[in-house]
């Protein structure tokens, strides 16, 4: 089905839940005071992404399943009518696993076919391959997307049988049999609201989709997989939500709105926005910068994204997130490194640090390293 502009949209229309209120444990101290989901990409926050990839496929209807951060993600997302999304927030009693955010968006499901989309994963390619036909099949329950990973043992397991079809899921297995992972996007029909209630918390105490999903399997419901082509990234820790920026950055278009003096050099793709201030620097793209952030005397980049209000000043910095406000000076040589806001570091030595908000850092000259 099409629209005036082009977009397909499924039939009957698919609802979107996406989950959003995991802790974020593996991305602590960072997300002691912020939400994982809203950690920039290239300066946009994940959660927008997939707001984007949802509505890019028509499914406009959506319910954020929030716990401790809320009022952070109501504040980023609002209502979604700047995506031409309408937006439920569903406040989870406690993050007891992601079968159980699936009952407790139950009311605001109903019986509709629905895509469950983890709020920290991002994708290259759009969901519409996923997503094709899927609410106008007859009789099947799931619709899962699996990719191949290096490193099975930290995801849900798909192993497959002689013809193909999923045969077992197992979470996080410490031996897998497969290197397919499950990757964080779901299409279910309403047959997953009896399997939510079937199941038995895990032994790290919660309701696991992956079980919801076995129970689906076990009792003969038809379960379809797809396998995606493009990268896929599940952005809860540090390394892959650097590797993440990088294959966005990969992508970036060059633009510099921003002042950039005579003095500095730009090569490779780089985005300065309007509003932001680049004296005396090397940037070498990609790398962005975002209004109101200011660099002087510094090298920054590759694949550094700067966030709005950021002072980067006689530095260093390459392959890191800056969140916005955060401040790099007095020699430092940052690189793999994701600054939380107004995070700041200082001093003449080299680091790779995952810094909370507000952290202060005064690097040694005796760390090591090149310096700069
Ligand atoms: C969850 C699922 C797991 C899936 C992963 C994808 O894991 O339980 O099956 O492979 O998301 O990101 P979690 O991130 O909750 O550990």
């Amino acid at each position: 089905k099409g629209t005036a502009s082009g977009l397909r949209v499924p039939s009957p229309p698919m609802k979107g839940l996406i989950l959003a209120g995991g802790s974020g444990r593996r991305l602590r101290p960072l997300t002691h005071t912020s939400a994982k989901q809203l950690v920039p990409i290239a300066n946009k926050p994940i959660l927008h992404y997939v707001v984007e990839d949802l509505v890019g496929v028509g499914v406009t209807d959506l319910g954020i399943i929030v716990g401790d951060t809320a009022a952070e993600i109501r504040d980023s997302v609002g209502d979604g009518s700047r995506w031409g999304a309408t937006v439920t927030y569903i406040e989870q009693s406690a993050p007891l696993g992601l079968a159980h955010a699936v009952v407790e968006a139950g009311v605001f499901l109903g019986d509709d076919p629905f895509v469950m989309y983890l709020g920290d994963n991002m994708f290259e390619d759009s969901l519409e391959a996923v997503v094709e036909g899927f609410a106008e099949g007859g009789g099947v329950s799931a619709r899962l997307l699996l990719s191949r990973v290096d490193d099975p043992s930290s995801f849900g397991v798909a192993e497959l049988g002689d013809d193909g079809s999923i045969s077992q899921l197992v979470e996080k297995p410490e031996n897998p049999n497969s290197d397919l992972a499950l990757v964080g996007v779901y299409l279910f029909g309403s047959a997953i609201h009896e399997a939510v209630r079937s199941i038995q918390p895990s032994a790290r105490g919660e309701l696991e989709i992956t079980d919801a999903i076995s129970w689906l399997l076990e009792r003969g419901d038809t379960v379809e997989h797809h396998l995606l082509d493009g990268w896929w990234i599940d952005t809860g820790k540090k390394d892959p939500l650097l590797e993440c920026n990088r294959l966005v950055l990969d992508d970036l278009t060059a633009d510099v709105a921003g002042s950039v003096d005579a003095a500095s050099v730009l090569e490779g793709t780089v985005r300065v926005e309007a509003g932001a201030e680049v004296v005396g620097c090397t940037l070498v793209g990609p790398v962005v910068v975002a209004a109101g952030a200011r660099i002087e005397d510094s090298r920054v980049g590759p694949y550094v994204s700067v966030g709005a209000d950021c002072t980067i000043t006689d530095a260093t910095v390459d392959h890191s997130v800056l969140m916005e406000s955060s401040r790099v000076a007095g020699g430092a040589h940052l690189s793999d490194s994701v600054l939380g806001h107004h995070a700041e570091v200082s001093g003449g030595g080299s680091a790779s640090l995952l810094l909370g908000d507000h952290s202060v850092v005064e690097l040694g000259e005796s760390t090591g390293g090149e310096g700069v």
